[in-house]
């Protein structure tokens, strides 16, 4: 199966470079780190000391998780898993879809968060839970944060963050707009302004991205085989609903 991922997300293959800039590491990253790991400390109904993270990007919250297990990562893209082995040399990489890769492995808990937005259908979406279901021990816990739900969804919202490294000044602009509020995808946009050394680039993309309702979530979390339980998380002005789910049987 190929991903639309593959050939149009600049930010994880030619612009991956700049995502180490996108959001603090050892700030933002590790605080939501805490809490994934408390629930996971709270839900196991078996010790937990290996984890699983699907769509682990550059490894920002491997380099938090690495402190309480031991870390395996997957990801499609190639430019992402060599900053992830970097930021985290003890940690396992692996190239895969988190769609359909099975490591003929399991793990105490599995993490999936910013990267499931990426799934843009309600198929790719029950693919990568069912992963995450078939990479579990019985008792074993998925942590599952939803960037956005239909619920908190916010039509037209533009967040422009901006950072700086040597001789080098990148804004990021994001845009999240849904021409169609009735179906299970978004549009996201991002506007890039790369100036090195005061020489400004411009670059852009489009991705497509899937939506569900917390009904949805829910709905297949329960047949995918997990006992769900939920709560919230604030960052910021932000508040997301984190579910915490127990494989069964
Ligand atoms: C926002 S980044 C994740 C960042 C990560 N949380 C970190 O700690 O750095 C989203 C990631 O999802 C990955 N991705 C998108 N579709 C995927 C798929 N089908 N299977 C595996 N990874 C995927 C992208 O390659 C990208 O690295």
């Amino acid at each position: 199966m190929r991903s639309d991922m593959e050939d149009t997300a600049h930010l994880y293959t030619d612009l991956a470079w700049l995502w180490p800039m996108w959001g603090d590491a050892s700030t933002e990253y590790a605080r939501y780190c805490q809490h994934v790991a408390g629930l996971i400390r709270q839900h196991a109904k078996r010790p937990a000391s290996t984890l699983l993270n699907l769509g682990c990007g550059g490894g920002k919250n491997a380099l938090s998780l690495k402190r309480e297990f031991a870390v395996t990562g997957v990801d499609l893209s190639p430019a992402m898993l060599a900053q992830a082995k970097e930021l985290n040399p003890e940690g396992t990489f692996v190239q895969g879809d988190m769609r359909t890769c099975r490591l003929g492995q399991v793990f105490d808990a599995v993490l999936m968060d910013d990267a499931i937005s990426h799934m843009s259908c309600r198929w790719d979406f029950v693919a990568a839970l069912r992963t995450a279901h078939a990479h579990l021990h019985p008792g074993g816990v998925l942590v599952a944060t939803p960037d956005v739900t239909t619920e908190t969804f916010q039509q037209n919202r533009t967040i422009a963050t901006s950072a700086t490294r040597e001789g080098l000044e990148v804004v990021f602009v994001e845009n999240m707009y849904d021409p169609d509020l009735t179906d299970d995808q978004y549009e996201t946009t991002i506007l890039y302004l790369i100036r090195e050394h005061g020489r400004l680039r411009t670059e852009t993309e489009h991705w497509t991205m899937g939506i569900f309702s917390l009904d949805t979530w829910r709905q297949v979390l329960r047949e995918t085989g997990f006992e769900v339980h939920e709560g919230p998380y604030k960052a910021g002005e932000d508040e997301y609903t984190v579910f915490a789910c127990v494989k069964t049987g």
